[in-house]
């Protein structure tokens, strides 16, 4: 098993471009199950929740072949609708198959993912979404049996107790797309992430209007062609690195990120005193505002709010403002794993219910420390690169499921941060 091992106090600085992302990527292969057609995708980051997609799709009967270092041709002639536990365990977005196998087949296997670190994930809208449009479903040995005779258009409510739900919503987007009839989704997540599958699934012959907006209206179609569509920059690598330079005191060029994906982040960035300089719609330059970070409020919601995948990152930026910022989880009130890591580095963070209490200020020190999760362990990264000395960031294969290259594009950034196998911490 691999770990980093990083020498903080180095301010980064440089250009840094951001991959596509991982969140759109995902719902769009498994959307390549739905048409015998070769669907082409660029912009594909090079990941391991990636590998395991495309495992699980070979799995299901498709072809699959890297066209060039970003690019991904899936073909799907004949496929089965059984996705297994060994497969699916590895990674919660797997469950993204179940519509696009129940709009093609009509029927679909699937194993239920197991625990997440960060509290409970139901799937009860997915189901719910299903049965509107026909489906009748039951668990059979941890697997979800999903079959419809008929699947027809109905009208879905997506809405959950934290707002919409993203995997939620692709799943009954791609099963709806091939339904008979009409359906209405209220309440659809409006994720850049799902906006940006509708595109590619309008690209393979859909009928979807409203996109953006949280009413989607599909007309479904007995058949989709093969599609080439590139996948959206990543915007929660993007606010890692609008991040990083400010909290380790250099500055960043942030390109080939989608500045409109990142109102909220922007929002929260500026109030908390980081020049934030945009030189395109793909370009923003980041760095500390000479008057240093301030202390802020902010609280996670579903899309344009700020993201709940860039709260750990937030939280460590925020250690660095001196005074009390509180930072408010509505999507997943106990994904604070990294909290107790930070405090091994010294910092003063507690948590209060769904808040963490943040008393920035106290400079950081290197320390070894635990990653628990994808967001979680990057903010341990940001922090480790902050800190004064040396740390061991382990379990880095969380790391892996969702940066691409995140070492080497920090050592670009002229980071001192290494990849070591795990056993050099018991010599
Ligand atoms: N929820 C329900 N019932 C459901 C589904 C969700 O109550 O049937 C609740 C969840 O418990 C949560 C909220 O609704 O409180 C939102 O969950 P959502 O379903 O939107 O999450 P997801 O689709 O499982 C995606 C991302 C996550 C990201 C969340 C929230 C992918 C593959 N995953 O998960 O990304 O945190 O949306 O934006 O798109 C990550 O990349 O690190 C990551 C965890």
């Amino acid at each position: 098993m691999d770990l980093f091992h990083i020498q903080g106090g180095r301010p980064l600085s440089g250009t840094v471009t951001v991959s596509g992302s991982k969140n759109a990527a995902l719902p769009m292969l498994a959307a390549t199950l739905l048409t015998a057609e070769p669907c082409i995708l660029e912009n594909v980051p090079r990941l391991s929740d990636i590998s395991s997609m495309i495992e699980i799709l070979e799995f299901l009967g498709a072809e699959v072949t890297w066209l060039a270092e970003e690019t991904l041709e899936v073909q799907c002639k004949q496929i089965s609708s059984l996705a297994p536990y060994e497969l699916v365990r590895r990674m919660r977005a797997s469950i993204c198959v179940l519509g696009p196998l129940v709009g093609r087949l009509r029927q679909a296997k699937v194993s239920l993912p197991g625990g997440c670190v960060f509290g409970q994930r139901p799937i009860d809208l997915h189901l719910k979404g299903l049965v509107k449009l026909g489906c009748q479903w039951h668990m059979e040995g941890g697997y979800m049996v999903v079959d419809a005779e008929k699947l027809r258009g109905g009208a879905v409510f997506l809405g959950g107790p934290q707002g919409s739900t993203v995997t939620g919503s692709t799943n009954i987007i791609t099963a709806a797309v091939m339904a008979e009839g009409v359906t209405r989704i209220e309440c659809a997540a409006c994720e850049p992430e799902v906006v940006d599958l509708c595109h590619m699934l309008v690209a393979m012959g859909a009928h979807i209007d409203g996109i953006g907006s949280s009413i989607l209206t599909i007309r479904g179609v007995p058949s989709l062609h093969g599609c080439r569509h590139r996948i959206i920059p990543d915007r929660i690598e993007a606010g890692t690195w609008l991040m990083a330079a400010p909290l380790t005191g250099g500055t960043l060029t942030v390109q080939g990120a989608c500045i409109e994906h990142l109102g909220a982040v922007l929002d929260r960035l500026d109030e908390a005193g980081v020049t934030l300089e945009v030189l395109d719609a793909q370009t923003i330059r980041s760095k500390r505002s000479p008057q240093g970070l301030k202390t802020i409020q902010a609280t996670t919601f579903p899309y344009p709010g700020f993201p709940t995948d860039l709260q750990a990152q937030l939280t460590t930026l925020l250690t660095a403002a001196q005074g009390i910022s509180i930072i408010t989880e509505r999507i997943y009130h106990q994904r604070f794993m990294h909290v107790p890591e930070l405090q091994r580095m010294g910092a003063d963070v507690r948590i209060e219910g769904s808040s963490a209490i943040v008393h920035g200020g106290r400079p950081l020190c290197g320390a070894p420390v635990m990653s628990s999760d994808l967001r979680a362990s990057v903010s341990l990264v940001l922090a480790a690169l902050a800190a004064q000395g040396e740390s061991f960031v382990q379990r880095i294969y969380h790391l892996d499921r969702g940066y691409a290259f995140l070492d080497l594009k920090l050592q670009a950034m002229g980071a001192q941060i290494q990849r070591l196998d795990a056993s050099v911490l018991k010599m």
